[in-house]
């Protein structure tokens, strides 16, 4: 039983129900009721099994007090409640064994708290109150983590060092090996790759969202995008090379924010000119993959860019991935440039142009045309990398919120292991 009660929508139900064993709890309890605005009338008098049944004919109510004095096997029986009883409801159940054990079981199997007979008119109360607002919450970690969306930001410290490649492999592996919805807008709004390392047409459909930024919305969005697979929804363009770009940036703004709801995954190929023009593409950018190869033009342009990260988008993390690396073929080997950069790189994905021939041959993107190649590889461990980084953002804030709405009282984080936060930077 998986907390059938902790999701769901409430309908036309009663606020509070209870079913207790015995007089002496009923008496403690109905003043409590009446003072919370219920009716005392909802005390009802036998317990587990006298709810199971009164709930297998009718609604369940927002909260359910239900006592399992009488039950021998209280967790067996929990789930006989559960199967009648409807999503949403918060229970609380009041019992006369003191085993932490048992406590523990209980809520890990949905039950929302557990008192200990006897009862107290001041337990009684902080345990509805409590109860009340976890019921009035949004049914909160579900819904978190559908919403949870990371955006990325792909840029080249040099043309040509593969930023297209990395972003288009990316947008490729969170949609078809993860599974997450997935948005690639690609920036390069006159000589962009995107639509043609997925051997489709870009269409007008980020030309239109230029032109008319008031115009994008979800319906925009559903209509302009061209579909790359189930997952995978993509917004590039071949404007004419005889017109100059017409924007303030607004446009791709908006767009930003329209993937945030529409998708889990953004990828942005971002040309280093849209940087300049435009930095606060990078506002609500989470991480930025920085695309490098092993040169001291390229070195010098980490260095710079870096340096603008810092200053321009604290928030987003930067990695740094050195790309096209042939050993003992770079113009600065990996120690020289880390030292310049004063940062480890930390991916580096091999020259590999047989894979890059293979990709344009097939009309697929690098990481899906060659998915054994040690190339491929180290793309599919940049993906993981993005997606955890994020994943444990996440995490964090989701424990926060956790720990404030059950009054500092934490189950779940007890048992959940963390992993170490980091994981050590691909080697070739
Ligand atoms: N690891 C690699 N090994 C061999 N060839 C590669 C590798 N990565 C990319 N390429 C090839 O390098 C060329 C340039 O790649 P890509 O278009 O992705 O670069 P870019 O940084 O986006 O360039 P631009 O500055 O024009 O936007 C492509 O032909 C691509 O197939
Ligand atoms: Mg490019």
């Amino acid at each position: 039983m998986n907390a059938p009660w902790s999701a769901g929508m409430p309908g036309n139900r009663d606020p509070f129900a209870a079913y207790i064993c015995d007089d002496t709890a009923l008496d403690i309890l109905r003043p409590v009721i009446i003072e919370m605005g219920w009716q005392p009338e909802k005390c009802n008098k036998g317990g587990l099994r006298n709810a199971v049944q009164s709930l297998s004919v009718a609604a369940s109510p927002n909260i359910l007090m239900v006592d399992l004095s009488e039950s021998g096997d209280p967790l067996n029986d929990i789930n006989a409640l559960a199967e009648v009883c409807e999503p949403g409801t918060v229970v609380v159940a009041i019992g006369q064994v003191n085993d932490v054990r048992l406590y523990r079981d209980l809520l890990a199997s949905g039950i929302h708290d557990y008192l200990l007979k006897p009862l107290s008119a001041g337990q009684l109360r902080d345990a509805l109150n409590q109860a009340q607002t976890v019921f009035a919450a949004p049914k909160g970690a579900d819904q978190e983590t559908a919403k949870r969306h990371i955006s990325t930001a792909v840029v080249g410290t040099r043309g040509g060092v593969g930023a297209s490649m990395i972003a288009t492999s990316l947008a490729w592996l969170f949609s078809d090996d993860h599974k997450l919805p997935t948005a690639l807008l690609d920036l390069d709004v006159h000589f962009g790759t995107g639509a043609l390392a997925l051997d489709l047409e870009p269409g007008r459909g980020l030309t239109d969202a230029i032109d008319n930024p008031s115009r994008i919305d979800g319906l925009f969005i559903e209509r302009a995008m061209i579909r790359a697979n189930d997952n995978l929804a993509i917004l590039s363009a071949e404007a004419p090379i005889n017109a100059p770009l017409m924007t303030d940036g607004s446009a791709f703004v908006q767009l930003e924010e329209e993937f945030r709801q529409a998708f889990e995954m953004t990828m942005i190929d971002l040309p280093r000119n849209m940087l300049i023009n435009f930095p606060h593409l990078l506002a609500d950018v989470n991480v930025v993959v920085l695309a490098t190869e092993m040169t001291l033009a390229s070195a010098r342009d980490t260095i710079r860019l870096l340096s603008w990260l810092k200053t321009n988008a604290a928030h987003a993390r930067p990695i740094i991935v050195a790309n096209k690396v042939q050993s003992g073929a770079v113009e600065i080997n990996k120690a020289d440039f880390e030292a310049s950069i004063e940062r480890s790189i930390d991916f580096q994905i091999p020259y590999d142009p047989k894979s890059a021939t293979n990709a344009a041959k097939l009309g697929q993107v690098f990481a899906d045309a060659n998915p054994g190649a040690k190339s491929s590889q180290v793309l599919r461990q940049l993906a993981e990398r993005i997606i955890g980084t994020s994943d444990e953002d996440a995490d964090e804030e989701a424990d926060k919120k956790k720990g404030s709405l059950l009054g500092g009282f934490d189950f779940k984080s007890l048992l959940k292991k963390k992993e170490p936060a980091e994981k050590a930077p691909a080697e070739m």
